[in-house]
């Protein structure tokens, strides 16, 4: 058997998001999962080092299964990895007058095209098992009606618990697929299993992340090209808070909260913005959304949690830089700026939440109990309540839908945050 080169994440970064573009519909991208596990690369090791037609190597059924060809692709090692793939396809197209399902880096990898991870993973399976694969994935790609994120993969960071997992269960419930992706991985990957128990196998998976590391949310961002070939939505939403005075909070304490929610901002966006940029190459008139989970904190100063708060206005500034930046490659930036998540672990924790912390601190002057403590943040609500996930999906949903905004900061507080 030759020798081939491993398939590394810089090829399969640029190779797997332009299928995605190339393969999808008018408006929304395909869902291209690559295998490069023994097997895959030693189904496809037969045709490595050859001058290919497109069928050479492989078994009838491979070539044959559900009316389609695979395409072959031999990525030379200087090769733009976009152009030689767009020139792949067009030149498929040309000769079997469809779009691939299957494309084979000869000893490398396979992979597969589909509607979702389930239709690619079918047709993997199938062109791996060298069978007829089920008609019900063919064409890949319709734009069917569905719910509003429909067609679109969503990876959410910090969503094992809290807004991230609200937001990612209401995202789901509107038909889009999700990663959770989390530092707490054994929760992340419980909550990913509990909701693609209800919403569908694939819909759902966990990735390990820790947002304010660099090689972290490269090694997440692979995972998710490696899984879907891309992603439509990146929700920057992990955060921590560390509540103190200026004169007494740790140093370590401010590193951290800086670390986690702005340098892990621009980490995350670093990470995915090549990926983001290289489906809108092959798809221009699909655009993508980075979002940050904000704070009506990045509005307006916090009192005794200016690490926090300092952290959250930085955000607006990479908002508004990174829109203005990356506009020309369709992608929009904002950031939604919720306010108090009074239902959430942040704050209902029994023994570090902000209603037993605040209690303790005598931070609501008067109050007894947690009860006590709850009310006073409520009563500063002109609507009355905290913030749930379920508004701030309206929220995402806004920015997502709409194609003539970006760089904006969408406060979702009840009212107590106005904008000037
Ligand atoms: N809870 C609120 O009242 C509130 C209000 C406004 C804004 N926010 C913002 O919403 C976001 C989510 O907050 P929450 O209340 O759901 O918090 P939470 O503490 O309930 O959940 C945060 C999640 O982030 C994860 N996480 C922490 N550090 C991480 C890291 N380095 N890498 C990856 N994951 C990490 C945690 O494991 C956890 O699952 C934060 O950005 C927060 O600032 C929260």
């Amino acid at each position: 058997m030759n020798q081939v080169a491993e398939l590394t994440t810089s090829v399969l970064n640029v190779l797997a998001p332009t299928l995605r573009g190339l393969l999808g519909a008018a408006d929304r991208l395909a869902v291209v999962t690559t295998d490069t596990t023994e097997l895959a690369r030693s189904v496809t090791a037969a045709v490595a080092g050859r001058k290919l037609a497109a069928d050479a190597g492989l078994t009838p059924d491979q070539i044959g299964h559900a009316g389609s060809f695979p395409l072959v692709l031999e990525l030379a090692a200087d090769a733009d990895v976009a152009q030689a793939t767009t020139a792949a396809v067009m030149n498929f197209r040309e000769q079997h007058g469809t779009d691939p399902i299957i494309v084979v880096l000869p000893g490398q990898a396979v992979l597969a095209a589909g509607a979702d991870l389930a239709a690619a993973r079918t047709a993997l399976a199938a062109f791996l098992e060298n069978r007829e694969a089920p008609e019900h994935h063919r064409p890949p790609v319709t734009s069917g009606a569905a719910g509003r994120m429909s067609g679109k993969v969503v990876m959410v960071t910090g969503a094992a618990q809290g807004f991230g997992l609200g937001i990612a269960t209401e995202l789901l419930a509107q038909d889009a697929t999700v990663v959770l992706a989390d530092l707490n991985i054994e929760l992340a990957r419980q909550q990913a299993a509990e909701l693609a128990a209800t919403y569908g196998h694939g819909r759902a998976v966990a990735v390990r992340v820790d947002v304010s590391d660099e090689h972290s949310q490269l090694a997440a961002v692979a995972e998710v090209v490696a899984l879907f070939g891309g992603l439509d939505v990146f929700i920057s939403n992990a955060g921590v808070l560390r509540a103190d005075g200026v004169m007494t909070q740790p140093v370590a304490d401010f590193d951290l909260v800086t670390a986690v929610n702005y340098r892990g901002y621009f980490l995350g966006v670093r990470a995915v913005a090549p990926v983001l940029a290289a489906q809108h190459a092959a798809r221009p008139q699909v655009w993508s959304d980075i979002i940050e989970i904000n704070s009506k904190s990045g509005l307006e100063g916090s009192k005794r949690n200016f690490a926090y708060a300092g952290s959250k206005f930085g955000g607006i500034g990479l908002t508004q830089s990174f829109a203005l930046e990356l506009v020309e490659y369709g992608i929009k930036v904002n950031a939604i700026c919720p306010g108090n998540y009074l239902d959430g672990p942040l704050w209902t924790d029994p023994e570090r939440g902000l209603f037993v912390q605040y209690l303790r601190a005598g931070k609501v002057p008067g109050a007894t109990t947690v009860a006590e403590v709850r009310s006073f943040y409520e009563s500063k609500v002109p609507i009355g309540r905290g913030c749930l996930p379920s508004d701030l999906a309206k929220a995402v949903y806004y920015v997502v839908d709409q194609q003539y905004e970006t760089g904006q900061a969408v406060p979702v507080t009840g009212g107590q945050n106005m904008l000037n």
